[in-house]
Formats: C-alpha cells, structure tokens, sequence
C-alpha cells in the first residue's frame, strides 16, 4: 500500500528524526545506496524490513569514493523513480544528504554543496585549509582486487558510511555481497571502530539471464550484456570444477580469465580469497570467494561467487 515518503536532506534533521524514533522504542535499518535503485537495492530494503521497525535509505553519490576520469558525472540516476520504487515498498524515510561534506567556500557553487562535476577528491579537500580533510582507510582490506585500480575508492567508502552511521545511528545497516570487498571492509570497520551497528549481508541478485544487477548495466549496450553474461556463467562452472575437486586457485582462476577474455571482457582481476581477509589463497581451502572485475564497453562490472564446503 502507498503511502507518503519524508524526504530528509539535513544531517541535523536526520539524526533528531532517528534519536526521536529511538527514544519511542523503534528499531533503525540502514541502506546506503548511490541510488538509481534496482531490484538488488529493492531486497535490501526487504532484509532491512525484517531486522527493524524503521527503515531509511540513504540516496547519494559520493563524491569522495569516485577518482578524477571516473564516472561520477555519468553515474545514472532517477530521483523520481527512486523514490516510487521506494514508496510501493512501504519506506517511510529517505536521507538524501545535500551538506554531507564541508567544503572550503570556492569548492564549486557554493559552500556546503555537493555538487562537484568531475568528482575530484581533491576539490573536497580544497587548497585553504579549511575542506574535508579526515579519512577512514582499512589499510589492508583496502588494497586487493578493486583496491588496485581504485586506490581511493575505498577510503571514500569507508569515509562516507562512517558518515552516514553518525549521522543515522542505526541499529543494523545492510549492505550486499555484489560488492563483496565493500561489505567485508565496512564489517572490518564496524569492529575496528566499535560503530554501535550491526552490519547484515544480502546475497546477489541477479537478472533471469544470470547477470548481476548494477546500475550501470544501463551503459551497457546489447552486445556488451550479452559478452557480459560470460562472468556469471564462468563463476558457475568454476564452482562445479571445485564440486568435482579442483583445488588449484591458478586453474580456476584462468578458466574465468579466459572465458571473459573469449567473450570480448577486458579483465581488471580474478582472484580467489580468503572470505574475511580478502588476501589470495594458493589453493581451495573452503570457505573462499571468486572475485571478478572486468571492462566491457566502457562499463566495469563486478561479481562474485562464495564457494562453501558442502553441508551434509
Ligand atoms: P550502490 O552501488 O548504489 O549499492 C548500494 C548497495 O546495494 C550496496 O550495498 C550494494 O552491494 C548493493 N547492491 C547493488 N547491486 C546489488 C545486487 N545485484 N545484489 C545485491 N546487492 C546489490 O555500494 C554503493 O552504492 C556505495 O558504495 C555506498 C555503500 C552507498 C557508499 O557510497
């Protein structure tokens, strides 16, 4: 059933609004999302559901996680639309930061606004001395598989959900395995820091054809989503090969590099890793994941698949 959504764009008026419910007794979920939200985001909102009494879902694309030459200015969104999808869900609460960063005042338009075009780190710490300037890094966890090419993605993360957190306080936040190395650092994050949170981990969700929903699928044009269809389909054979015994990581991890290669990918990584390290693993000691980044097009995708040892 539809009903009215409160539109939240203050952080003071976002934290009163949490300490208010909290003091009735009501139990906060967290979602960050950069919106243009698809059905990956929406079961999110679902699990969030179930753990709390309120849920907000935060909308914002944070500059400080996007490198200068990133997409952060062709990052899609759909406020409207968003806020429907939302709606029929039964969210009350949407959080969409306009004064999350403090800017020094010649950053763009005007002080207090996120409103950078390129997305550049460096306009959010400014030249006078008075910019963003405090960041989380989760040294280690930061540096494998995206952390490679994207040496400041996570440190923006980090910074931003730490953020958000503060300004929320909510009791569970949720975030999805598809960015796997994302959810494994803020759960790293939560413990290292104390963050009065628990973090909750949802499983991927994929299109009927198998592809992992993003929402930068959209940049995808039909070829691209077909020759990308190759990276669910490689996950999956690697996962019968070590049903069947496959214990060397190189094998495994060629048989995906090739078939993405073959299908007209460009590999960023493929890498198997320990499940809470994220630190590669010679051979398959269950539990592992295989992590994946590839480029078709201009468009980087990501997926994964956790391998666990059988239940008997
Ligand atoms: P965004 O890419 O919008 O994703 C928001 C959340 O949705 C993340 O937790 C992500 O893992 C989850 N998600 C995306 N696609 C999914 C899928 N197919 N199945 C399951 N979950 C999926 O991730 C971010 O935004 C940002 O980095 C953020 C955490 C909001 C910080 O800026």
């Amino acid at each position: 059933m539809e009903q009215d959504i409160e539109v939240i764009r203050d952080k003071n008026s976002m934290r009163n609004w949490s300490r208010t419910k909290r003091a009735q007794g009501e139990k906060i979920c967290l979602v960050p999302t950069m919106g243009y939200l698809h059905r990956g985001h929406l079961a999110l909102v679902e699990e969030a559901k179930k753990r709390a009494t309120r849920v907000v879902v935060s909308i914002y694309i944070n500059p400080a996680q996007f490198a200068v030459g990133e997409d952060f200015s062709t990052y899609p969104s759909n406020f409207e639309g968003d806020l429907d999808k939302l709606k029929d869900l039964g969210v009350d609460t949407v959080f969409v930061p306009s004064d999350l960063y403090v800017r020094e005042d010649n950053a763009g338009a005007g002080k207090g606004q996120d409103n950078i075009a390129s997305g550049c780190i460096s306009c959010l710490e400014g030249k006078s001395g008075n910019g963003h300037e405090t960041w989380i890094r989760v040294e280690k966890m930061e540096k494998p598989l995206c952390g490679k090419s994207r040496p400041i993605f996570f440190r923006g993360v980090a910074t931003v959900v730490a953020k958000l957190f503060n300004i929320v306080e909510p009791d569970f936040a949720v975030f999805g395995k598809k960015d796997y190395q994302q959810c494994r650092l803020i759960c790293r994050m939560v413990r290292d820091l104390d963050f009065a949170v628990e973090i909750v981990g949802c499983g991927i969700v994929r299109d009927s054809d198998g592809l992992a929903l993003s929402s930068r699928n959209v940049h995808l044009s039909p070829k691209e989503r077909q020759e990308a269809l190759s990276i669910c389909r490689s996950l999956n054979q690697v996962k019968d090969a070590v049903c069947n015994g496959q214990i060397s990581t190189g094998i495994l991890q060629h048989s995906v590099l090739e078939a993405v290669r073959n299908a007209g990918g460009k590999i960023d990584y493929v890498e198997i890793v320990d499940q809470e390290t994220l630190q590669h693993v010679d051979r398959i000691d269950l539990p592992v994941v295989l992590c994946v980044a590839a480029w078709f097009g201009g468009v980087r995708l990501i997926d994964n698949i956790e391998l666990q040892a059988p239940t008997s």
